[in-house]
C-alpha cells in the first residue's frame, strides 16, 4: 500500500462526503481513532470536531498526552468527563459480561448525548476491516455506535457514517497514523481495551481500586519498554494476599502481571521477560504502592487463557 495516497484519496472522499457539513469524531487516543481523527481534521478543518470520553478508566495522564499530541498537530479535543457516570454504571457488578456491558450502555448514552448536542451531520469512525470480520463472526459488539445508541443512521437524524478506514489491518493502519504525522507513541501503541481499566479489576469496579491498577500498569508498561511487547499490563486480583509491612502483617492486594507476544490478539505466547525486570517490577510495584502485598507473573498461553482476565 502507498501510504501517501492512501491519505490524499481519503482526505478528498471525507471532503467531498461531507461538504460543508460538521463532523464528529469519538477520539481514544487509540491508533485508530487517532488516524481517523486528523485524516478527517485535513479533509474540513474546523468543521470536524473531536471528542475525548474520559471514562475514569484509562492509564495515568492518558487524557491529557492525548489531547496534547493533538493539540501539538492543531487540532482541539474536546473532553467529556464522565467519570462519575460510569463508576456508578459499574458499580456492584462482577461479572465480566455484566462489566461490558454496563460500559457499553455508559459509553453510547455520553457519546450519544454529545452526538445529539452538536451539530454534527457526520460521525468520522476508526472502524478496521478486522472490527467488521469480528462484528459478522459475532465476536465483537462495538461496531456502529450509531445503531447501537438507538439511532439509525439511514433515517434517525440523517447522521451518516464515515468510516476511512475500514479497508485497512492494523499494521496499515498503524502506517498511515505515522504518514499524518502522528507519534510513536500513537502508532506503536499497545492495545488498550475499551473498557479500559474496568477490564483489568477483578471483582467490583471502583475508583480506588482503578487508582491501584492504574499505578501498577504504568509500572509494568516502563519496565518492559524496552522489550516493546505486542501488549503488557498489570491486573487486580479480587482476593487478597498476606505480606509484610514494617514488621506488621497485612493483608494486602495482589497484582498480576502480563505480557504477551501475538499478531493479531487471536492467539498469544506469554512474552519470556527477563528476570531482572520481573524482579524490578515486582519491588516497584510492592514499594510504590503500599496496598499491594505480592505480584505474580503470569504464563499462560491463548488459547486457553484469553489475553484480558475479564
Ligand atoms: P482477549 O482478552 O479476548 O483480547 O484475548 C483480545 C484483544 O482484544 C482486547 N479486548 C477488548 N477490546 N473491548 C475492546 O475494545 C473489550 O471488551 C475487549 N476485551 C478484550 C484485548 O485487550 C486484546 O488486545
Amino acid at each position: 500500500m502507498d501510504e501517501k495516497m492512501f491519505v490524499e484519496e481519503k482526505i478528498g472522499e471525507i471532503k467531498e462526503t461531507v461538504g460543508q457539513n460538521k463532523a464528529i469524531s469519538a477520539l481514544s487516543g487509540g491508533v485508530d481513532s487517532s488516524a481517523c481523527t486528523v485524516l478527517a481534521h485535513r479533509a474540513i478543518g474546523s468543521n470536524m470536531m473531536a471528542i475525548f470520553i474520559d471514562d475514569g478508566l484509562m492509564r495515568e495522564d492518558e487524557p491529557e498526552d492525548v489531547t496534547k499530541i493533538f493539540s501539538d498537530l492543531g487540532i482541539q479535543v474536546e473532553v467529556v468527563n464522565a467519570h462519575d457516570e460510569f463508576f456508578a454504571a459499574l458499580k456492584g457488578i462482577f461479572d465480566p459480561e455484566e462489566k461490558r456491558k454496563a460500559f457499553r450502555e455508559t459509553f453510547y448514552t455520553v457519546f450519544g448525548r454529545e452526538v445529539l448536542r452538536s451539530e454534527a451531520k457526520y460521525l468520522i469512525q476508526g472502524t478496521i476491516a478486522a472490527d467488521i470480520i469480528e462484528t459478522k463472526g459475532g465476536v465483537k459488539t462495538q461496531h456502529n455506535i450509531l445503531e447501537q445508541i438507538g439511532i439509525d443512521p439511514e433515517k434517525g437524524f440523517g447522521f451518516k457514517v464515515v468510516e476511512p478506514l475500514k479497508e485497512l489491518f492494523k499494521p496499515q493502519v498503524r502506517e498511515v497514523a505515522r504518514e499524518v504525522g502522528l507519534p510513536e507513541s500513537i502508532y506503536r501503541r499497545m492495545p488498550f481495551p475499551g473498557p479500559g481499566l474496568a477490564t483489568r479489576v477483578i471483582g467490583e469496579v471502583t475508583p480506588e481500586r482503578v487508582s491501584l491498577v492504574r499505578k501498577a500498569t504504568r509500572i509494568v508498561e516502563e519496565e518492559v519498554e524496552p522489550l516493546k511487547p505486542f501488549q503488557a499490563f498489570a491486573v487486580l486480583l479480587g482476593d487478597r494476599g498476606t505480606g509484610i509491612d514494617e514488621g506488621q502483617r497485612k493483608f494486602g492486594n495482589i497484582i498480576i502481571v502480563r505480557s504477551v507476544e501475538s499478531k493479531d490478539a487471536m492467539t498469544a505466547e506469554p512474552t519470556e521477560v527477563p528476570w531482572e525486570i520481573l524482579m524490578s517490577i515486582s519491588k516497584r510495584i510492592t514499594g510504590e504502592i503500599p496496598e499491594v502485598s505480592r505480584v505474580a507473573y503470569e504464563i499462560t498461553p491463548k488459547p486457553p487463557a484469553t489475553i484480558e482476565y475479564i
